[in-house]
């Protein structure tokens, strides 16, 4: 198991995003209901935000909840929201306390009203910290942030504000609601699923992968420090050669 101490900080990853999956799961193992799971799921979130700001990461995006979910059962998703309530509330001295900046993205306007004011309110009164930036990604997906942003750009268009010619990867990536975020260099997802649920399609053409059979209410600090510790062990190419990165890191 990973300790703070295996990690090298000189190599550290500008920005960590989670898919944060198998609550479900881990409350079925304890024979309880599906929100025990999230509930517990919640001391994760609080951990592995220590943990990042603690090694010096500068941005955690947590997959909370996704566009898709709004098809759960109505209970699941109004205990869900009531939990993002409670939890932002209580949680937001602790995050000044730690000097974190908290942000979302997704189609927030979509959330229930008392949580999108509760958001905005912890969003504001933690907008002076400097540490870290957690962002929250709520009735977030990639695709509808994606089409999105194409209405942004051809509403410009059409109004003559820029022309197509102008169009490239970084008008794109300022029109997504990323704005200003670096990309994850590493993105980890745990319960041992494989794939990505319509989480930052764009953002992550480059990140590297990690996943993990751990459930997200069981994934600790030191889990956290694993996957950073596997990410700095990997050689990110770009496409170049092995033999072309080797020379540019001795230089
Ligand atoms: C992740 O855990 C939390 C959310 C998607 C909100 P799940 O609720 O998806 O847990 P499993 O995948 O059913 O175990
Ligand atoms: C992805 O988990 C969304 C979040 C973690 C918020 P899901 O549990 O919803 O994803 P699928 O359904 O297994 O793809
Ligand atoms: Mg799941």
């Amino acid at each position: 198991m990973a300790s703070i101490s295996d990690i090298d900080k000189n190599k550290l990853p500008n920005h960590v995003a989670i898919i944060m999956d198998g609550n479900g799961r881990w409350a079925q193992q304890h024979n309880k209901e599906r929100i025990f799971g999230h509930q517990n799921g919640v001391s994760s979130v609080r951990e592995v935000t220590e943990a990042a700001a603690e090694i010096g990461i500068n941005y955690l995006t947590l997959y909370a909840f996704s566009t898709e979910n709004w098809n759960r059962p109505k209970a699941e998703v109004d205990a869900l929201m009531g939990l993002l309530v409670s939890t932002i509330h209580s949680e937001v001295e602790t995050l000044n306390k730690n000097k974190i900046r908290l942000w979302a993205i997704g189609n927030l306007k979509s959330l229930p009203a008392n949580c999108y004011n509760e958001l905005m309110d912890a969003i504001q009164q933690t907008s002076k910290n400097t540490r870290l930036t957690l962002v929250l990604a709520l009735s977030y997906s990639a695709k509808w942030e994606i089409i999105d942003a194409v209405k942004k750009i051809s509403e410009k268009a059409k109004k003559n504000e820029i022309s197509t010619k102008e169009i490239d990867e970084k008008m794109f990536a300022s029109s997504l609601c990323t704005n200003g975020i670096p990309d994850p260099e590493l993105l980890i997802r745990t319960s041992g699923e494989q794939r990505i649920s319509n989480f930052l399609l764009w953002q992550i053409a480059y990140s590297e992968l990690y996943f993990t059979e751990k459930l997200w209410p069981d994934f600790h600090k030191e889990d956290f420090f694993e996957a950073i510790c596997d990410f700095q062990n990997r050689e990110r190419r770009f496409g170049k050669t092995s033999e072309q990165i080797k020379v540019n890191n001795k230089q």
